[in-house]
């Protein structure tokens, strides 16, 4: 495999299309205009998919209508609150940032993201996982980031693996692409 042709939400894809079988429950935290989320569907049983903005939800229905599918549940709630809607995922996907297209000033941050992937590591069994796109810098600062990545170094290693992959020599902020996946 090459990398130059690749950035974090493609080897997210990857990833996603790698583990993911056609049995499986996964949750999108973040819907956005629904990329993922279609991705899942066509992947999985089942998805839940989160956002904090109608916006994200009426897109995400677009989308999902116009590729005919029907195993998508839209739920307009933040994602540090997803227990309340599904009890086990085999993965939980996010991808933070704001809405493409929409309003730069409504973003993700850490002390909602970190809730919701401790949420996300509840729910998901021995050989589930939680991908993470990161965006960062720009109008969405560094905070996130940094936040995020003090907490993954803190994860137990005998509980989870934390895959960080970085663009590194790019400029203009790369996006980030993190798989923790929960050991068996
Ligand atoms: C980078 S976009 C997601 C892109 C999306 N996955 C797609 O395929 O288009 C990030 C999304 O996270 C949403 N978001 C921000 N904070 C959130 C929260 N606490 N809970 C759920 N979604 C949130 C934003 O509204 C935005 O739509």
């Amino acid at each position: 495999m090459t990398y130059y042709d690749k950035n974090a939400l493609k080897l997210s894809h990857e990833y996603l299309k790698k583990h993911i079988n056609n049995d499986d429950i996964c949750v999108d935290a973040t819907m956005g205009r629904g990329r993922d989320t279609l991705l899942l569907c066509n992947l999985a049983r089942e998805v839940y998919a989160f956002d904090i903005q109608e916006e994200a939800l009426s897109s995400t229905k677009r989308l999902l209508e116009e590729n005919g599918i029907t195993n998508a549940h839209l739920i307009l709630d933040s994602h540090h609150n997803l227990k309340s809607y599904v009890k086990s995922a085999k993965c939980v996907v996010f991808n933070l940032g704001f809405l493409p297209g929409g309003d730069h000033s409504i973003f993700s941050h850490s002390d909602t993201s970190i809730k919701a992937i401790e949420a996300a590591l509840d729910i998901i069994p021995p050989d589930g996982f939680v991908s993470i796109c990161s965006y960062y810098g720009g109008d969405t600062g560094f905070e996130e980031r940094d936040n995020l990545l003090a907490f993954l170094a803190g994860l137990d290693s005998k509980k989870y693996t934390v895959m960080l992959h970085s663009f590194y020599n790019r400029p203009n902020c790369p996006p980030l692409f993190i798989v923790i996946e929960k050991n068996h």
